[in-house]
């Protein structure tokens, strides 16, 4: 039965061929996000100065990009993730989120929609 369950696992993470798989980034040894409990304040204190469809002033942020409501977050969800994740985040322009909520944005859109 061990044996079966080691093989069982090396076949999926072989299947994933990438350096992390889905169950790394989203296994339930990894606590949760969601909107209530995560994205919203996050988006709400880090994008929201220019991203909020009421911005006063948007420093140069397209009038479309808003992340007002869980909706608009998910419809943005791969500009959000390319953008305010990874090595190449360039979101907030002047920095400020750690490296641990920047994960923890990524694990929220990619795990938990
Ligand atoms: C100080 C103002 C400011 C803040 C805060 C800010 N942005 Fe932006 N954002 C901009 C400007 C200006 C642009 C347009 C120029 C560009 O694309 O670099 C933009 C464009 C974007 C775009 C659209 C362009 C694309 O690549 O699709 C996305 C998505 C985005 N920002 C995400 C975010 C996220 C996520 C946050 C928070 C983690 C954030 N921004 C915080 C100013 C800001």
């Amino acid at each position: 039965m061990r044996t079966w369950v080691l093989a069982a696992s090396w076949l999926v993470l072989g299947a994933c061929g990438g350096d992390e798989t889905t169950s790394e980034l989203c296994g339930p040894s990894v606590a949760a996000q969601s909107w209530e409990t995560f994205g919203q304040g996050f988006l709400t204190s880090q994008c929201q100065g220019c991203h909020a469809s009421a911005a006063v002033d948007r420093f140069g942020a397209p009038e479309d990009v808003a992340f007002d409501t869980e909706a608009d977050a998910l419809d943005w969800a791969d500009r959000i993730l390319a953008r305010a994740t990874g090595p190449d985040a360039d979101m907030p322009p002047a920095g400020g989120p750690s490296e641990q909520d920047r994960e923890r944005l990524r694990r929220w859109l990619l795990c938990d929609l």
